[in-house]
């Protein structure tokens, strides 16, 4: 056959050879027919590290503030070596979601030690007990502040924190504007919270606990707060999860995490939820090759707009050392926690979530002494009577 008859038979050729993809070209005056049924594949780095030179690394508090403006959520690499690192600045929050073990709490814990050395201070929270959250706040790395595992009470308590973190900076930008300070800097404070999908799921479904519940629909709406208003102010949320369906993901929140990102190979489900109607395709386009087992495998939504795979950041034993030994100088940040359970006195007390703030050392000490009451014993019964009287 001459290579136009070929030409001419390709639509023939396809459907009998069930080659959708065919395609033919010559060889001198011979046709070869290119059938294009084999998955693509894909090539990536067989080792993919994030080093410290990617980044600038703050080491004093006022170059926190200058650097804050460039931090940037690494996330992984392209086929093409194209670095995904969206800023901060701009897509303020991000969701990373899918099947279990495809390397997700691997991948936040990268990225929580890649934005405590650009100089956030990051918040763990963690509905599982992920040993690599519990690692990391071990470790001491200088930005990490607190961990919340598990326990409903510290979860709520600490997205309650960073609702309250964002409404002050609000309000105070709001004053210094009317005072004329037009050019107002905010070091970035990132939640970062692996399992939420699992935590609201077991809280927020048919048949939970009323209470469990309530709490979960109040810190459901504290973060779409958050998530919707709090871009300018330098708080950011990152969080995870398996399950995309609205009690795991609720569309309030959704719709502000500017960043997706689906590792292993992406169902249907979390394409028609993660992704707009105007990219779906692409994510289709761009989850093939992504086979079970890939992990840290995924496709993400790159800041041109494209949906493309990447391969996410990861570092091993030697990796993560030298980025702590890169990080050492980073300003160190004040750890805290919450104290519970809270006095019934205090403002906004009696058992209510409202009231769980965070204590520095030195009031810890004072209000354990305050429980405690007077050393002395007839301090401690004037207390006492004191107290009879007021009730
Ligand atoms: N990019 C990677 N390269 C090599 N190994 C990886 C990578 N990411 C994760 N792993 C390994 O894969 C395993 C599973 O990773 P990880 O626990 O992060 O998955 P996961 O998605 O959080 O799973 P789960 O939903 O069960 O919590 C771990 O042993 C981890 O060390
Ligand atoms: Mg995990």
């Amino acid at each position: 056959m001459t290579l136009d008859a070929v030409r001419k038979a390709v639509p023939g050729l396809r459907q009998a050879l069930r080659a959708p993809d065919l395609e033919v070209t010559s060889r001198g005056v011979w046709p070869v027919l290119h059938l294009n049924t084999r998955k693509l594949v894909r090539s990536y780095p067989a080792q993919n590290p994030l080093s410290a030179d990617r980044m600038y690394l703050p080491r004093t508090e006022a170059e926190r503030y200058a650097c804050a403006s460039e931090v940037r959520l690494f996330l992984g690499v392209t086929e093409d070596g194209e670095v995904i690192a969206p800023k901060l600045a701009t897509r303020s929050h991000a969701a990373i979601y899918g099947m279990t073990n495809s390397g997700k709490s691997t991948l936040m814990s990268v990225i929580a030690r890649s934005l405590a050395a650009q100089g956030c201070e990051v918040w763990l929270a963690d509905g599982k007990g992920t040993p690599e959250f519990r690692q990391l706040y071990l470790d001491r790395v200088p930005g990490i502040t607190h961990l919340s595992v598990a326990t409903p009470a510290t979860m709520h308590a600490t997205v309650h924190k960073l609702l309250e973190l964002y409404r002050f900076r609000r309000d105070l930008g709001d004053e210094l504007v009317q005072r004329g300070v037009t050019d107002i800097r905010w070091t970035r404070v990132v939640l970062i919270w692996d399992e939420m999908g699992a935590f609201l799921n077991s809280a927020l479904s048919d048949g939970a606990d009323p209470v469990a519940r309530k709490n979960a629909e109040y810190t459901v709406n504290w973060l779409a707060e958050v998530a919707a208003k709090s871009r300018a102010y330098g708080v950011h949320l990152l969080v995870a999860g398996q399950h995309v369906y609205s009690a795991a993901l609720p569309s309030k929140l959704r719709e502000n995490l500017s960043i997706r990102v689906v590792l292993g190979r992406a169902s249907d489900v979390h394409i028609q939820r993660l992704f707009e109607e105007d990219v779906r395709d692409a994510a289709k386009a761009a989850r093939e090759g992504i086979e079970p087992g890939m992990r840290g495998r995924g496709i993400v939504q790159a800041d041109d707009g494209g949906v493309v795979q990447m391969q996410a950041f990861y570092n091993d034993a030697a990796a993560s050392a030298a980025l702590d030994r890169a990080m050492a100088g980073t300003p160190r940040l004040t750890r805290w926690g919450h104290l519970f359970p809270v006095e019934p006195d205090a403002a906004g007390g009696a058992g209510r979530m409202a009231a769980v703030g965070w204590l520095g050392r030195r009031r810890q000490a004072r209000a354990r002494r305050h429980r405690r009451g007077p050393r002395n014993r007839r301090a401690r019964q004037t207390q006492h009577r004191d107290r009879r009287a007021r009730t």
